[in-house]
């Protein structure tokens, strides 16, 4: 969900996009329950998009995923407009483009949509930096001006120093580079990418993607990216919409999806994915317990963990920053002779950040006494892992349904 608060760039309601010169019987038909093969068996009608509905907030990377023919391109060339939905609402922040005249929807490209797409051809007998500044070129921009833009925006996607290079000097990878330099010479607040990184081999396909993540990190443009690759989706998508036959199936983070896929089609479809791999502390951690502040007494402090049936607490300032962790034999200690809890805290506990991936949490967690601290950028205890925390994480189906 997006929170409130949250600037919505992008707005898609209801869309629907059928291919052929019926579009109102097969949407009829899909309303009465015809599936898409049955549409295109009794009416020649293709069902490109059915009834799709989401919002994608500023700076966020939202991903269409699907198999192929599955409605991903379609869809995102609905969003402006490439092609001309048969029903449904397509806004940008907050403008209808369906009703734009020609002239603003030209405006509108030109100026907020940046387009980034598998097979975009760069011009061979142009040098990197024209070929980048070209999209500024055919809008009139002064050759000055359109070249120190394409000489920054080179540089964001490390290319510096291949601005004078022709096409065929540089190699797949960096080539995609260009590809994605020219949709960001505009300076779009909302980049649309099309299976941008599929022909790159894996290896670089990662690279291309922690640099996009990076780029992003820079840059914040809201961005709707297509693929067909799930670990590529997992791995950038803020949110990932899953579609099937033109609808959306599931619309979520990653770990919603992977943990409590919407239907039998979702689960079959990340059912490959190693879990392990893409989870991480923040999404397996629990609520930290028991939790006591720094300046309540060892007596409290062991009537806490006595309560709880544990021998450990985690200890707070009153402003929940993380501070260290008692166990019960000090507590007693302390009580004993009157100490404070901060005199017997153990205050270098092993903290891990939400994002550890739960690869490196296995090992850590079994090699310690008491559950592990999940700590914030900002100090603040946020949750512990244990080894129920693990389990759950690793075999989702059998703890939350009891079924493997
Ligand atoms: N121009 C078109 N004319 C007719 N049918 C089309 C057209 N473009 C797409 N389709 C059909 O619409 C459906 C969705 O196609 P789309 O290209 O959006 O899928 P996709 O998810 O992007 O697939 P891929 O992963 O192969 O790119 C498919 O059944 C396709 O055959
Ligand atoms: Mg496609």
């Amino acid at each position: 969900m997006i929170s409130e608060g949250e600037n919505i760039k992008v707005s898609v309601r209801n869309l629907s996009m059928i291919f052929g010169d019926r579009p109102r019987e097969a949407l009829r038909h899909l309303e009465e329950g015809l599936t898409k093969d049955e549409i295109f068996e009794g009416t020649g009608q293709i069902v490109g998009v059915y009834n799709a509905s989401f919002d994608v907030a500023e700076g966020e990377i939202f991903v269409l995923m699907g198999l192929s023919g599955s409605g991903k391109s379609t869809l995102l060339r609905c969003i402006n407009r490439l092609f001309e939905p048969s029903a449904g609402e397509v806004a940008i922040d907050g403008e209808n483009v369906l009703e734009m005249t020609p002239q603003r929807l030209r405006e509108v490209r030109r100026t907020k949509l940046g387009m980034v797409f598998q097979n975009f051809a760069l011009l061979p007998h142009r040098t990197i930096i024209e070929n980048v500044a070209y999209g500024l070129e055919v809008r009139g921009v002064p050759k000055g001006e359109r070249l120190a833009k394409a000489a920054e925006v080179l540089r964001l996607v490390g290319l510096e120093g291949h601005e004078e290079s022709f096409p065929p000097q540089l190699s797949g990878g960096m080539q995609q580079r260009v590809g994605l330099a020219r949709g960001l010479a505009s300076d779009p607040d909302i980049l649309l990418m099309d299976e941008a990184f599929s022909a790159l081999d894996p290896l670089i396909r990662r690279e291309m993607q922690d640099e996009l993540l990076d780029l992003q990190d820079k840059v914040n443009k809201t961005i709707i990216f297509v693929s067909h690759d799930l670990d590529e989706a997992l791995h950038i998508g803020d949110r990932i919409a899953l579609m099937k036959d033109g609808a959306i199936i599931q619309i979520g983070t990653g770990e919603e999806i992977l943990t409590s896929p919407a239907d039998e089609y979702v689960a079959k479809f990340v059912a490959g994915v190693n879990m392990a791999k893409v989870l991480t502390a923040e999404g397996v951690m629990k609520r930290a317990d028991p939790v006591i502040f720094a300046d309540s007494t060892p007596e409290a402090a062991l009537k806490r963990m006595r309560k709880r049936k544990k021998s450990f607490a985690f200890v707070t300032s009153r402003k929940e920053e993380f501070l260290g962790i008692i166990r019960e034999e000090e507590a007693r200690g302390a009580a004993e002779i009157g100490e404070r809890i901060e005199d017997v805290l153990v205050l270098d506990a092993p903290a891990v950040s939400p994002e550890t991936p739960v690869t490196e949490l296995i090992s850590l967690v079994a090699g310690s006494p008491h559950p592990l601290p999940v700590v914030n950028d900002h100090k603040i205890l946020v949750g512990m892992i244990n080894h129920v925390a693990l389990l759950d994480a690793l075999t989702p189906g059998v703890a939350e349904n009891g079924v493997a």
